[in-house]
């Protein structure tokens, strides 16, 4: 099932990008800089449809915001008629802005106060999320104000969670309710609380299974749960089934394909369906596998150093602009440019960031290439277009890179210029 072409990364951006672009753009507008490609989010979204075409009913994309929310970038999600999978009013400010369309969200909260969803609907969003009762109290106090009755989809917790990187399960009570639990916050508690309200209507139920999931049942896990919900409520017309993140990246490890994963989930969908007389629209969420491997991360050695048999390579980049390789120890494909000079022994050299902390490197993995790594070239990282761009921070005063964007066309435009010294020197205050 794991498939060794996407672990050699045959087709990715990284490697099908050429030196001369990379380093004409690193001439143009110095390194660091981020570069998204459209084409590639395009291949994507395309992907993921794909995927899912073999289920029964109607199914949408929503675009997990959180993932990147440059505007350029939203604009592309937008003309692939995408919904948005919004966790903050912020970010429907955003899509609002970029696309003119924040009504079409699927408003996913954590928080899930009275005065979020007044402006959510503000926006004009239609379809919430809800995992608390206190929650559920807010919003129909919100849709109460709005004189609006409004669409709601439980938020079911399915219990086993999953670390990626490890087969390592474990049980994340933050976000959602259990189905059943006679002590606490229920799927069961809520579906009745709501469907005794004049303001909110129950739609149907939303999980999250994790991220970086390449099991298949995990989702299936996830549908059991939500018909264990439904099996002994025949009055409850469930018209929508939102299946959250998950869908994997391959970033140094083999990976089954969008296709090996929808197919089992799609196969437990259309029983459902069957089961219950009719097809629940079905929305897929998804962020990481949408977005990630539209970016790379193009910076320069500044140094290097030989020490006790080990080369240090000193970039003028670090965990400041990727967090997840601190945070969750990613292992980002990586390639030197331009190549030549002769391959070196992956185990023997170490990229280090510029940062003043010890955990500031780039682990290297199978994918990368280092061949010819030397003062004054590039190192680029690719996979980098998902939940990196929107960690940047000005760790050392440092202000966030450039990012840029590679149109349809082939044309490269500023989607988000260098942040200036200055720009950083007063929004910390300086005048
Ligand atoms: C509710 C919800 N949906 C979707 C996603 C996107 O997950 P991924 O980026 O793994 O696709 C997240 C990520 O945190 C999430 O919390």
């Amino acid at each position: 099932m794991l498939r060794e072409e996407v672990l050699r990364g045959k087709g990715n951006l990284i490697f099908k990008l050429s030196e001369q672009l990379l380093l004409e753009l690193a001439d143009s507008y110095g390194t660091p800089y981020f570069l998204m490609d459209e084409a590639t989010i395009r291949r994507k979204a395309e992907e993921l449809r794909d995927a899912y075409s073999i289920y029964i009913g109607k199914v949408s994309i929503a675009y997990s915001v959180k993932a990147n929310f440059t505007p350029r970038v939203l604009k592309v999600y937008g003309e692939e008629g995408m919904l948005f999978d919004t966790a903050t009013v912020e970010e429907l400010y955003f899509v609002e802005r970029a696309v003119g369309r924040a009504s079409e969200s699927v408003y996913t909260s954590v928080t899930q106060t009275y005065e979020e969803f007044r402006r959510a609907l503000d926006h004009g969003v239609r379809l919430f999320v809800v995992g608390s009762m206190r929650g559920l109290w807010n919003l129909e106090r919100a849709a109460d104000r709005a004189g609006r009755k409004v669409d709601v989809l439980i938020r079911i917790n399915p219990e086993v969670g999953y670390r990626p990187n490890s087969k390592r399960f474990y049980l994340n009570g933050k976000f959602g309710v259990p189905v059943r639990d006679p002590s606490g916050e229920s799927g069961e508690k809520l579906v009745e609380s709501a469907s005794r309200s004049s303001s909110l209507r129950i739609r149907g139920f939303h999980f999250h299974v994790g991220t970086q999931v390449t099991e298949p049942e995990m989702f299936v896990n996830a549908i059991d749960r939500i018909e264990e919900l439904v099996r002994s409520r025949s009055w409850l017309d469930v018209g929508i089934v939102d299946i959250g993140g998950g869908m994997p990246v391959s970033y140094d490890y083999g990976i089954p394909s969008a296709r090996d994963i929808s197919r089992s989930v799609v196969e437990r969908l259309n029983e459902l369906a069957r089961r219950l007389g009719r097809a629940p629209d079905l929305i897929v969420e998804s962020g990481r596998f949408l977005v990630a491997e539209a970016g790379v991360l193009a910076s320069r050695v500044l140094n290097i150093k030989n020490y006790s048999g080990k080369l240090y390579a000193y970039l003028d980049t670090g965990y400041h602009n990727l967090l997840d390789a601190v945070l969750v120890r990613q292992v980002y494909p990586v390639r030197v440019v331009p190549a030549g000079g002769g391959s070196t022994n992956k185990r023997r050299v170490v990229l280090a960031g510029m940062l003043c902390d010890m955990d500031d490197v780039f682990p290297l993995g199978r994918m990368s290439i280092i061949s010819g790594l030397d003062i004054g070239k590039l190192v680029v990282f690719g996979n980098v277009g998902a939940y990196s761009t929107v960690f940047n921070m000005p760790f050392h005063s440092q202000p966030k890179p450039p990012i840029l964007f590679r149109n349809g066309d082939g044309n490269v435009e500023v989607a988000r210029p260098r942040e200036s010294l200055d720009a950083l020197y007063r929004e910390e205050g300086g005048y």
